[in-house]
């Protein structure tokens, strides 16, 4: 069977963009160690509970460090341990979460707080509450049937 010199020629030129597109792909994903979540503090998810500081969830008033509270955050399909905080105005917070199952996306609506919960993985952000109000702490990564009523409650008062 005879191949048309420019179908011999598209073909070659198809198989190398695909030889071309995986060699990108496999480079950045696997051989760079790209992976969404930086933290190096990990944790066994299994026993999320049995840990400090999250066998104690909730707000913390802390001495003699750089921010003045922190807040221990726990996920689990379909919910936020604490489901309520309340922290003081102009307070330096920082958030310590964790997933005791699959993947969530702890974000504090209308805040930069937003950062993704991996199972055996803790992750942290450091920030400055400066304005009152009643923020919602929803899950912004897809995690199963009770995903959208998934939330908790961030009030900052004055
Ligand atoms: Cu948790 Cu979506």
């Amino acid at each position: 069977m005879e191949i048309h010199k420019y179908e011999k020629w598209w073909m070659i030129f198809g198989t190398g963009t695909l030889i071309v597109f995986l060699i990108i792909l496999g480079v950045s994903a696997f051989h760079s160690g790209t992976h969404p979540n930086n933290s190096k503090w990990t944790i066994d998810y299994e026993k999320v509970d049995e840990y400090a500081p999250f066998d104690n969830p909730g707000l913390h008033k802390v001495e003699g460090k750089d921010w003045d509270y922190e807040v221990v955050l726990v996920a689990q399909a379909f919910a936020y341990n604490p489901t309520e905080i309340e922290i003081p105005v102009g307070s330096k917070v920082r958030f310590i979460a964790t997933t005791k199952d699959v993947i969530h996306g702890l974000e504090v609506a209308g805040t930069n707080i937003n950062m993704m919960l991996e199972p055996g993985y803790v992750s942290e952000k450091i920030t400055t509450l400066d304005k009152a109000g009643t923020y919602t702490i929803v899950c912004n990564e897809y995690c199963g049937t009770g995903h959208a009523l998934m939330y908790s409650t961030l009030k900052v008062v004055d």
